[in-house]
């Protein structure tokens, strides 16, 4: 029989944020929350890491999802080799490339253009979940922050899926969602001038290659720890539920990493550097800094199919 806290126990071996804390050798740590996200000092990422730097870099990063490096000037060059470590860069259908260099993407918002320019989403939601290999992770690195404001926000997926009871744990077990990314550019079209999205213009991915089916609950390669994997962005519905249904379940799943205890938040300054956990997090942009530029690069680094 499943005791209530016997649910919230971690399976042995798995990485739970918060806590334990591993013990770091090389690097210094310090957890932004409890939920998610660190700093971590003592690296250089313009030079080549050690292999126990490196090592440990990665530790950090699975388990606490979002690991935050500040002053970190890097060239294209040098952004891309630290995201190899990743794994592969891969190029997005959607979001605008950066100065020629087709698999990096920018995020971009000019002082005086709309808050709709750069795509924050209404919720929480994680990227191009419509890809057969969604991605794994993103490196973002700040070149011109606002002011004020302009931070972003993660919420752990991991923590959501274990707080849900066992009941809905069931009706989630085996659901699909179809994700599709077809109709992004054709539904910004129809928009007003003032509310449309900044899309990249060409791509080289078919019609196919723009939407799939992906479980609503999907586990870690390594750990086989479970999180949530339904977000309303490019979301069309659960399979073998009708729109409406789809509509009701997905509403109540995605007000769920809305709740703070799950978040950590960035603060952006210049040369900030950030990779996040695109698999078991979701994240918004802060769209709070009216009338203030905000430029930030990023790679793309693909996924596991999701199981
Ligand atoms: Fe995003």
């Amino acid at each position: 029989m499943t005791t209530a806290s016997a649910q919230h126990q971690p399976l042995a071996g798995t990485i739970v944020a918060g806590a334990p804390l591993p013990s770091f050798q090389h690097i210094e740590v310090e957890p932004l929350s409890g939920a998610c996200g660190c700093e971590v000092t003592g690296v250089d990422l313009t030079r080549p890491l050690a292999a126990e730097v490196l090592a440990e870099v990665m530790l950090a990063f699975e388990h606490f999802l979002v690991i935050m490096f500040r002053g970190q000037r890097l060239s294209v060059e040098q952004h891309k080799a630290f995201s190899r470590h990743f794994g592969e860069i891969t190029e997005l259908p959607q979001a605008p490339t950066y100065a020629g260099h087709s698999d990096m993407q920018e995020v971009r918002r000019e002082a005086d253009e709309p808050e709709s320019v750069v795509p924050s989403f209404e919720h929480f939601h994680t990227d191009s979940p419509f890809l057969e290999r969604p991605p794994l992770c993103i490196a973002m690195r700040a070149l011109e922050v606002p002011r004020f404001g302009g931070d972003t926000a993660f919420a752990n997926t991991y923590l959501v899926y274990e707080d849900l009871s066992a009941g809905l744990k069931r009706t989630l077990e085996g659901l699909q969602v179809v994700y599709s990314g077809k109709d992004i550019w054709s539904r910004n079209a129809k928009l007003a001038a003032d509310k449309q999205l900044r899309l990249r213009e060409h791509h080289g991915f078919s019609e196919e290659q723009l939407e799939n089916i992906h479980p609503a609950v999907r586990s870690h390669p390594r750990t086989g720890r479970k999180g949530l994997y339904v977000t309303s962005a490019y979301f069309k519905r659960f399979v073998g539920w009708s729109e409406e249904e789809s509509r009701a379940l997905l509403t109540y799943l995605q007000s769920l990493p809305q709740r703070i205890q799950y978040h950590c938040r960035i603060r952006w300054r210049p040369d900030t550097l950030i990779v996040w956990d695109n698999r078991f997090l979701q994240h918004r942009g802060i769209h709070d800094y009216r009338g203030e530029r905000r430029h930030l690069v990023r790679t793309t680094i693909m996924g596991e199919r999701p199981r």
